[in-house]
């Protein structure tokens, strides 16, 4: 058998009244490595005990300001520069929005981070030992008695003499609890490398049997309300609307995300003299004008501009793009034909982007140069 420390003399009692007396009896004859074991909290005993208020106050606070802090600026991040969204009209930063979410993140940091510094720094986790543990005193007290315990390693222990002031003071039971320091001290930490080795090994085997039994071998998806749900593809019918038509064009008046509205609708005339070819029409830029023109423009305005549209009568036919009038056009009053339309001719602003309408306009004035061209071009 190991040699055994004496760790402390407990003593039992049996109400409420009499472990108060006791702990302030002993309090008052200079005792102060003891402590006192109830079933339950025993008002008045932190009086009785002269017991200083606990540190897990100051805990709790400074858990609940970091914890209300760090929401508030992760917020402030999203919604002013991660993902800012106009929610009615709200400005970006709208604070009353954000009170729930920073009382619930208060709560919880507060209890969760207390709880888990109480059982880091106050009972040493993961060392799960204490002499008290699996004592017949300990069963006692945490039924129907009241104990009282005074450690060996008060200034004032001795071993007759604290049996004698147990008994004087109305304590039963008196007993001595022995401990094996082996036991009790493995000087480990939360820190230590063998504890975080073992949960670091349950962590990577819980996730990879997890990961192999459910998606390699069962195939089961984590979440699947996404790809099974009620939807319509974009060319179905939907009975929900009027017209039968399930696609629905954007509300009017929608803006989209970075694009902004055409500001000369219904002036050409403005828009002529103040939009300006933002194009140099270089070679690449006049390649993709080109592609551009003869995929969307040339079925009606011909291969080169002519007005021969091979549409063979099915759409009425356009006039020339080689006329004086045209040739004489800013770049801008051209492209506000192919924004907005013009009488028959449909408007091509959602097929064809901005830079792409301006590339069609330089390789539209190349077929122009190339119809109209003088004698110093043959120099
Ligand atoms: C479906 C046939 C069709 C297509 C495709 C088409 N247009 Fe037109 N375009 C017309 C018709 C018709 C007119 C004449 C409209 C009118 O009566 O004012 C016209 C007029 C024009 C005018 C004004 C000419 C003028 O003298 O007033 C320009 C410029 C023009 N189109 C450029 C383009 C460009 C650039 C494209 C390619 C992005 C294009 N069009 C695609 C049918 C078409």
């Amino acid at each position: 058998m190991v040699e055994k420390t004496l760790y402390s003399i407990t003593a039992l009692f049996n109400t409420p009244d009499e472990i108060i007396l006791a702990a302030q009896k002993t309090r008052e004859a200079g005792f102060v490595r003891y402590d006192v074991h109830t079933p339950y909290p025993v008002h008045g005993m932190d009086s009785a005990m002269r017991l200083s208020t606990s540190r897990i106050g100051l805990f709790a606070f400074i858990f609940g300001v970091l914890g209300a802090v760090s929401t508030i600026l992760f917020i402030s991040w999203v919604t002013i520069s991660d993902y800012p969204l106009v929610i009615g009209g709200k400005p970006f930063w709208s604070w009353p929005a954000f009170v729930p979410v920073t009382f619930e993140v208060t709560v919880l940091s507060t209890a969760v981070l207390s709880t888990i510094a109480m059982i880091v720094f106050y009972f040493k986790f993961p060392n799960n030992a204490h002499p008290l543990h699996d004592t017949a005193y300990m069963k006692s007290v945490s039924s129907d008695k009241f104990g009282l315990c005074i450690q060996a390693n008060d200034p004032m222990f001795k071993e007759a003499a604290v049996k004698d002031f147990l008994r004087k003071i109305g304590g039963r039971e008196i007993t001595p609890i022995y401990f094996d320091p082996d036991e009790i001290d493995h000087g480990q930490t939360l820190f230590d490398v063998k504890f975080l080795g073992v949960l670091a090994v349950v962590a990577l085997t819980v996730s990879a049997v997890t990961y192999f039994s459910l998606n390699v071998l069962l195939k089961i998806q984590p979440f699947n309300w996404m790809a099974e749900q009620n939807k319509l593809k974009a060319q179905q019918a939907s009975p929900l609307f009027h017209d039968g038509i399930g696609m629905r064009s954007p509300v009017e008046g929608t803006v989209a995300r970075g694009y902004l509205p055409y500001p000369f609708k219904g002036k050409p005339e403005e828009a002529g003299n103040f939009l300006v070819n933002p194009l140099v029409p270089t070679q690449k830029v006049l390649d993709g004008g080109k592609s551009k023109y003869l995929t969307y423009c040339s079925p009606c305005h011909g291969n080169f501009a002519r007005g021969d549209s091979r549409l063979q009568g099915q759409f009425p036919s356009p006039p020339t793009l080689q006329s004086d009038k045209v040739r004489n056009w800013t770049d801008g009053r051209i492209y506000h034909v192919i924004t907005e339309g013009q009488n028959a001719m449909p408007s091509y602003a959602p097929l064809i982007s901005p830079d792409d309408r301006w590339a069609i306009i330089n390789y539209i004035r190349v077929l122009q140069r190339a119809q109209n061209a003088k004698k110093s071009d043959f120099k």
